[in-house]
């Protein structure tokens, strides 16, 4: 079915004008280099993406400005200052500076989202260091993979989740300092912890930011590919640049707004646009601690008078699936502007929204590498659903064939953008050539197809590998055997994505068994425990079916595309290369 154009005027009813209201005009002169202007540096050149998040605003005397305002999981409101944001932030570099901890080295936060979390992020990069935000899900696998490779010499977690770390902690030499944090009490620490309440309570709350060049490790996110364990995509401070020129075109911020992006900092949108672009161009930041639920939702909305939303589809599908009535208990009349990112986004929830919030959602495209949005729909812009939207400007996206050559419009092919945008990922932690195979005669190859229309808009089409995307989230297959694969009863394992009408896809498993195992539904229900253990719910299967004997190539290689066509009942395909039985 076609869906129309939702068309826009150029003024909302909120009467806010879209910064980016002259589309062809910017983009043509837009520079990059120059979004510098708007924003601080650090005196001989260097830049911090902490200063200009935070000290920026204090020293221009908005530190008086609510930066955050932080509802935690049991309902309890607090508001938090750019002021206090900065002093607290200038606490942990401090911390970091007194335990020793050299610039460059890697700190590392695994928990919710409290304040803690936020100063944590924002200390570590005053101090030069690196952050790296682990999801509080994980499980002890995902944890080892992460702060084996990165060799995080710091660790900012949670009485609650500091279990699944002892589980791994012998594989991690290179950890030298373990810090509990509670945002209720001053922990209890064990030999060998340090307790965040006492290192906080030792430390001044003024720091000068560890002088930093604009090409300086800064952030890292771990993503997960085809093969082999995720890697480590590494950005540098200049990708601020990026951040708040996004802020203001994609997001549409504006400084009275009060915005919530309700991504994780664990993903890179929950830190992108969970702090870095909102805190840069100082708007208000609605962090709630609370996990999904529509009722719940709809509160903080109405209960924080958010202006700007950013969401992601499978909680939108959910939304939709929790009804309309639900809706109709709520006033959400102050939400002007709303996107989303990180699947598809359904023709049907674009207009499902504009029927039942009176505002279409907007949807973006960007990923880990990417550090920024890329594509979007824009405020000022006519949205065709279905579409992930328009360039940005400094952003030349294209559809290339295998050559690298840019296809007709129309035509589907590998979506690529040109390298040379400031928050483009530097590398790969520990492996360049993994980072040099992304690229293609001068393109940087997503991984993701596409194609663009006449009218320049880009329709995403799938990936063009084996990685799946549950729920926003990238789960790479190799991951999930190689856990099934520790588990005594499993010869082999082949993991695909299996589609799912909210989540997009669910993670599903096909195992085999080793002699003397019988594949009776303890040994399921056994093997879903295992690797919910390993690797936490969000990564884990979903679905697993026993079979025989996985299909593999002559070379040995497991056949995840020929398990999907069988599994969905499609063509198997070219099935050349397959191993006899
Ligand atoms: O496949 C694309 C999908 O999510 C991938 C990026 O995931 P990640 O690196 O975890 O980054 C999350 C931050 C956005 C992409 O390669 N994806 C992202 N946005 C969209 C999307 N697929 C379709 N439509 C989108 N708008």
């Amino acid at each position: 079915m076609d869906y129309e154009t939702i068309r826009k005027p150029p003024v909302n009813a909120h009467a806010v004008r879209p910064n980016l209201d002259d589309y062809a005009g910017t983009r043509s002169a837009f520079d990059y280099e120059r979004v510098i202007d708007g924003l601080d540096g650090l005196p001989g050149g260097g830049l911090n993406i902490a200063h200009e998040s935070l000290d920026r605003h204090v020293a221009a005397g908005s530190g008086d400005k609510t930066c955050v305002l932080w509802e935690g999981k049991d309902g309890r409101s607090e508001t938090y200052t750019y002021a206090d944001m900065a002093k607290l932030s200038n606490q942990f570099a401090n911390v970091l500076r007194n335990l020793g901890v050299e610039k460059g080295s890697r700190v590392f936060v695994f928990m919710d989202r409290t304040p803690e979390l936020y100063a944590a992020a924002f200390g570590t990069l005053k101090a030069g260091c690196i952050i790296g935000p682990l999801f509080s899900a994980f499980g002890p696998d995902a944890i080892r993979d992460r702060l084996e490779n990165s060799e995080a010499a710091v660790l900012v977690t949670t009485p609650q989740l500091k279990e699944k770390v002892y589980e791994v902690r012998d594989d991690l030499p290179a950890l030298k300092h373990l810090i509990i944090a509670d945002h209720d009490a001053s922990p209890e620490v064990a030999d060998g912890e340090l307790s965040w309440n006492a290192l906080m309570a030792d430390a001044s709350d003024e720091f000068e930011i560890v002088a930093t060049d604009p090409e300086d490790p800064a952030v890292m996110h771990y993503t997960s590919g085809t093969t082999g364990k995720p890697k480590g995509a590494v950005h540098v401070h200049k990708a601020v640049l990026g951040h708040y020129a996004t802020g203001r075109f994609a997001l549409d911020l504006h400084p009275e707004d009060i915005y919530w992006c309700t991504a994780d900092p664990g993903w890179v949108t929950g830190t992108s646009y969970g702090m870095f672009a909102p805190f840069t161009n100082g708007v208000t930041s609605v962090i709630y601690e609370g996990g999904f639920s529509a009722r719940a939702w709809y509160e903080v909305i109405e209960k924080y008078k958010v202006t700007v939303w950013y969401t992601a589809p499978t909680a939108i599908r959910m939304l939709m699936k929790a009804g309309d009535d639900v809706v109709k208990r709520h006033d959400l009349s102050t939400l002007r502007f709303i996107m989303s990112v990180g699947e598809p986004l359904n023709p049907e929830a674009v207009v499902w929204s504009e029927e039942t919030l009176g505002l279409p959602f907007h949807d973006n495209w960007w990923q880990t590498e990417t550090g920024s949005i890329m594509i979007a729909n824009y405020a000022a812009q006519d949205i065709k659903p279905g579409s992930m939207g328009r360039p940005l400007p400094g952003i030349e996206p294209g559809i290339i064939d295998e050559e690298g050559n840019v296809v007709a419009p129309g035509e589907e092919g590998d979506l690529a953008v040109r390298p040379g945008w400031p928050s483009m990922f530097r590398t790969y932690w520990k492996n360049e050539e993994l980072y040099d195979s992304k690229f293609r005669n001068g393109w940087y190859i997503t991984g993701d197809r596409a194609r663009m229309d006449e009218d320049g808009y880009y329709w995403f089409v799938g990936r063009s590998d084996d990685v799946i995307n549950t729920a926003g989230h990238l789960v790479g297959p190799f991951e999930v055997e190689s856990a099934l694969m520790e588990h005594p009863a499993v010869a082999e394992a082949g993991v695909i994505g299996k589609p799912d009408e909210v989540a997009m896809e669910v993670v599903k498993a096909f195992v085999s068994l080793k002699e003397g195992y019988e594949p009776t539904p303890e040994l399921r229900q056994e093997l879903t425990r295992f690797a919910r253990g390993k690797l936490g719910p969000g990564v884990a299967p979903r679905e697993i079916d026993f079979i025989d004997s996985l299909p593999k190539t002559r070379s040995g290689k497991i056949m995840r595309r020929l398990l999907k066509a069988r599994e969905l009942g499609l063509e198997e395909g070219d099935t050349s290369t397959l191993e006899d039985d």
